[in-house]
């Protein structure tokens, strides 16, 4: 299969990267990877083995090994050798130059970038440049993933959001002021007909237009924001004080990271996005909001080392108020790039069944889930596997 990787050279890509060239040359330990479970035996059959990748960056490095390189150094997050056998291959990634349009201040923290609105391009030449690449490399088994660095919270209007009509008379007009990048790639692949995930908050094939664009060319898409950590876990226990009818008084939740994406997420533009895609998880699950604190801020000799310090003060019988504290502690590329590849398989998988539009079924890997308020893990999993077994 083939994947088109937005943001290919950060920490998440070139780790899933990595582990798909190493399992395509005979790795055979799959940990972490969901579509390796006995449930979803029959998956890869549909799926052809090999893995190829491109995609778009504004980080201009050599190409991704390089990029992979920089990561290993500053994290060392798994063993060498598994770089190194994989180096030829890496190294014949090389990502086409992107577009940073209302990526926010925190973009800054990069260094030097290489856009396309460097060269000029109006809105309607950077969206035909980001087709033309897409469709140079995609073949009939090719997905894109967003998996760039996070934006602000988009500036909303129904004209232009609302309908594929709107946004694609505002790329002609050039209304560079709504359309951020994600959207704009977002667009692209579905344009393609390309099966789509954003692993990120950014808005990505979220709004309405491209909603209705990807029902119009009976495209699957998925999103929005892997869930990985603390969100993984608040989902997970959250239910056990519902089923018990325990009351949660309060929830803080204090998330420490370094690394790039750290660096992004210090800017409060580009942070909101990300508070509001954790945040709103307790009331989908609990059915009221209770107090809560969720905060991130940059920790940065961490690294891609990302702690979560949770607290929860939660009320029993005859009133008496007790305490649960959890701390996760991991490296965040570690449990998020395994996710990307079965993004992937599943986003292929669900074309291959002819099933198109928002795929709510794979909501199991985010923390925002498009078009469903179900985030307790334990019923997005009974829902992902349901979902497979009925298609097969
Ligand atoms: N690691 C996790 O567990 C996890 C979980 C959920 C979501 N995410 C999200 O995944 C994304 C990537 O995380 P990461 O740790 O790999 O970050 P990272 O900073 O290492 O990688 C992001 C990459 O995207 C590139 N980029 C930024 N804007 C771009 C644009 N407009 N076009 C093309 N490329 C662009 C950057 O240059 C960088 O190489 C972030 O948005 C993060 O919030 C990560």
């Amino acid at each position: 299969m083939k994947v088109w990787i937005i943001g290919s050279y950060g920490i998440v890509s070139t780790t899933a990267m990595v582990g798909a060239k190493n399992i395509e040359k005979g790795y055979d330990e799959f940990t972490g990877l969901v579509s390796e479970l006995p449930h979803f035996n029959n998956l890869k059959k549909n799926i052809s083995s090999g893995f190829e990748f491109g995609g778009h960056e504004v980080r201009m490095k050599e190409n991704a090994y390089e990029a992979a390189l920089e990561h290993w150094e500053l994290n060392r997050h798994f063993d060498k050798s598994f770089l190194e056998t994989v180096r030829d291959d890496l190294e014949r990634i090389v990502a086409k130059p992107g577009t940073a349009l209302n990526c926010g201040t925190g973009l800054s923290e990069l260094g030097e970038l290489k856009t396309l609105e460097d060269d000029g391009l109006n809105l309607r030449e950077i969206a035909d440049t980001l087709i033309s690449d897409m469709k140079k490399f995609a073949d009939e088994e090719t997905v894109v993933i967003n998996i760039a660095s996070t934006e602000p919270l988009p500036n909303y209007s129904k004209d232009i959001h609302g309908s594929i009509e709107g946004f694609e008379r505002a790329i002609d007009d050039n209304k560079k002021e709504y359309i951020s990048a994600s959207m704009l790639y977002a667009y692209g692949a579905l344009k393609l007909g390309l099966p789509y995930a954003n692993f990120t908050p950014s808005a990505g094939s979220s709004i309405p237009a491209l909603k209705e664009l990807a029902i119009k060319n009976r495209v699957p898409h998925a999103g929005n924001d892997g869930k990985t950590g603390e969100t993984l876990v608040k989902t997970t226990l959250a239910p056990m004080f519902a089923y018990r009818n325990l009351k949660i008084l309060g929830w803080m939740g204090y998330n420490i990271l370094g690394d790039f994406d750290g660096k992004v997420l210090s800017h409060n533009d580009n942070k909101e996005s990300k508070v509001f895609s954790k945040d709103s998880v307790l009331e989908k699950i609990l059915g009221e909001s209770p107090y809560s604190i969720t905060e991130i801020e940059y920790f940065p000799s961490l690294v891609d080392n990302k702690m979560a310090f949770d607290f929860i003060h939660f009320r029993g019988f005859l009133g008496t108020a007790m305490k649960f504290y959890f701390i996760w502690d991991a490296i965040d590329a570690i449990v998020a790039a395994p996710l990307i590849i079965d993004l992937a398989r599943f986003l292929i998988f669900a074309k291959k069944k002819g099933q198109y539009g928002v795929v709510k079924e794979l909501g199991f890997f985010f923390k925002s889930p498009m078009d469903t308020d179900i985030v307790n893990t334990h019923k997005q999993f009974e829902i992902l596997v349901d979902w497979f077994r009925g298609l097969q």
